[in-house]
């Protein structure tokens, strides 16, 4: 069937891999791809599906509401799978009006353009979804409800959570009750609130995804995975806060954009899934992987880099623990990570190590400024 669907932040990290996946596999499709091309976004990320004749870029602000309304009429878009935002959470605390802008009143504008243009058409709202993509941070953090003695890492992918069910561990569910504690986490709750009153109030056909921490490849490298594996390679310092106790349950971005592609097509109208890798590390735990495996294959002696692991002053409100149960996903429409936490880190890995053109590009110019005045307040 033809469709013509807008991505927006595709220009991102995961939003690429969506719109890589979205141009290959459904070349009835005609996709377009909005982003502002702020700090995060880098049209380099889609090089290799730029030319195909089912794709275009706009360049444009989610929060131009006049350009939102315009442009869903002029490529008469009838599916929207919405990834723009600002999503780092220590730029966050430093400048939460931004946060509030682009994911709060920028998701509202996308909302109010799209509710208006499908509620114009003779057909209304059949055939339409607006797919809002949020994050498991907005359910706030989890208790280390693990036994003395049983520490993470826990990757159970295949198992599907074994170990939880084993020891009684917390972890996030479609009900949990929201309570974020960043401005970033804040915001997309907030934005969540919003996709879910436009289905009550006027009939919008939605659907939101939470999903946990997603690593790979053209992730901007002020995250913690690309950010150490570049630091590692030249030998810079890694600033570990607090104690690198912190447990994040990691997801490899393909995995997520093989979600998302179902949940488009099959997901139920105003339902929630959550989406998450059963794949969970304490910080300081997965900083060693990453020490690992960068300096084997730089042919390095093993761990010969642990002493760059640097501990500073603690995230302010830093989340403890994330999990997320996607039992619900895998029991409704089948999904399961497909790629092992070993692989898809040696794969993630490699991409960086080989990408350092891709690296030097985007760590130039305003990323560095910013973090240079981030670290001389720490
Ligand atoms: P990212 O920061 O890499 O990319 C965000 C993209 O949005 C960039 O291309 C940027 O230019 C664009 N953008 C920002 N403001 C915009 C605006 N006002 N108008 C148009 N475009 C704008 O982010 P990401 O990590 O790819 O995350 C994508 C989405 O997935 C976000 O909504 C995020 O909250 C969510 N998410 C991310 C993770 C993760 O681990 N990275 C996990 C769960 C959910
Ligand atoms: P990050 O990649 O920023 O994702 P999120 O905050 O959305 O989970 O951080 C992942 C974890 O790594 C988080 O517990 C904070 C920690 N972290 C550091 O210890 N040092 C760093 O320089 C960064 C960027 C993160």
């Amino acid at each position: 069937m033809k469709r013509n669907i807008l991505i927006t932040g595709g220009a991102g990290f995961i939003g690429s891999h969506v719109v890589r996946l979205f141009v290959r596999k459904y070349p009835e499709y005609n996709i377009v791809n909005l982003d502002k091309l702020t700090y995060a976004g880098n049209l380099a990320n889609l090089k290799d599906v730029e030319d195909a004749s089912t794709y275009r870029f706009v360049k444009a602000d989610i929060c131009d509401f006049e350009r939102m309304r315009e442009m869903l009429r002029e490529y008469k878009i009838d599916g929207i799978i919405h990834l723009a935002a600002e999503s780092h959470v220590d730029r966050s605390i430093k400048d939460p009006f931004t946060f509030a802008r682009t994911n709060v009143l920028g998701t509202l504008s996308l909302l109010q353009a799209a509710r208006e243009y499908w509620e114009s058409l003779p057909e209304g709202y059949a055939g339409k979804r607006f797919y809002h993509i949020s994050t498991d941070e907005v359910y706030g953090a989890l208790e280390m409800t693990h036994p003395e003695g049983v520490e993470p890492p826990f990757t159970t992918a295949a198992s599907s959570g074994s170990y939880h069910l084993a020891y009684g561990m917390e972890f996030f569910r479609e009900d949990t009750k929201y309570n974020p504690h960043s401005p970033y986490s804040a915001s997309k709750a907030s934005s969540d609130h919003f996709v879910r009153a436009f289905h009550d109030t006027y009939g919008m056909p939605m659907v939101v995804t939470n999903c946990s921490n997603n690593y790979g490849p053209y992730q901007f490298p002020e995250k913690l995975i690309p950010l150490f594996i570049n630091n590692i390679r030249h030998r810079k310092p890694l600033p570990v806060y607090g104690k690198g106790e912190n447990v994040r349950d990691w997801l490899y971005v393909e995995d997520h954009a093989r979600a998302i592609d179902l949940i488009f097509h099959e997901g139920k109208i105003a339902d929630t899934y959550n989406i998450g890798g059963f794949n969970e590390w304490k910080n300081i735990d997965l900083i060693r992987v990453l020490i690992n495996t960068v300096d084997r294959l730089l042919g390095r002696k093993e761990l010969e880099d642990l002493d760059l692991i640097t501990f500073v002053k603690d995230r302010a409100g830093h989340d403890i623990r994330y999990a997320i149960d996607s039992t619900k996903l895998q029991r409704e429409l089948g999904w399961e990570p497909s790629f092992q936490f070993e692989e898809g880190i040696e794969r993630t890995v490699r991409w960086y190590l080989e990408n350092q053109e891709w690296l030097d590009n985007v760590t130039s110019g305003e990323y560095l400024r910013y973090y240079e005045e981030i670290y001389a307040n720490r």
